[in-house]
């Protein structure tokens, strides 16, 4: 290995390792993410209007999801690089997916996030996440220089 790669490989373990410590020091562990996988998406499917839209897209390959959701958290709370997917992609294909949409999805998540996260630290990490994430993916999928008033609400 050359001075280059080795020094990058230093640099994704040191990522990897100030990672773990931060999850560790709010007690998320991959079991938690597991559950909060499990938890969210069978709260998501039973939610009358992000229910009907994500099962449209993902009957009959619900395990996959599923798994690949606990692959995607696990890589943005531990920086492991399991998952290598490209989400602004897979929503693309995604049927009657609505601005609107993504604050009852964050609602929902808030709320599951209130029933099992260890503590309040926890739940402010996961959601200052994915209200980033969110916004990332809005704005990719959405965005439109007509409608870019800020004091428009989501629709
Ligand atoms: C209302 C909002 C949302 C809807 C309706 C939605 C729906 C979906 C659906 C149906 C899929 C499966 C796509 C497929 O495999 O064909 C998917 C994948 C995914 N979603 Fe969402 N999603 C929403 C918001 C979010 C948010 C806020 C995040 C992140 C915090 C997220 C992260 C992902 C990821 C990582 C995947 C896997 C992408 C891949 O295939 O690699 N989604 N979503």
């Amino acid at each position: 290995m050359n001075h280059e790669l080795q020094g990058r490989a230093a640099h994704v373990a040191a990522i990897r390792e100030r990672a773990e410590a931060e999850m560790k020091a709010m007690e998320i562990d991959h079991a938690f993410i597991d559950r909060l996988v499990e938890t969210f998406y069978g709260r998501v499917l039973a939610h009358p209007e992000l229910g009907p839209v994500f099962d449209a897209r993902l009957a009959g390959r619900w395990p996959e999801h599923m798994a690949k959701m606990k692959s995607f958290w696990s890589s943005v709370a531990f920086r492991s690089g399991a998952y290598g997917g490209k989400p602004v992609q897979a929503h693309l294909g995604v049927a009657n997916i609505t601005p609107g949409l993504f604050p009852q999805w964050l609602e929902l998540f808030a709320a599951t996030l209130d029933d099992i996260a260890p503590n309040g630290e926890a739940k402010a990490w996961f959601m200052a996440t994915a209200e980033r994430i969110a916004k990332s993916l809005t704005l990719s999928l959405f965005y439109n220089p007509a409608l870019d008033d800020p004091a428009r609400k989501p629709v």
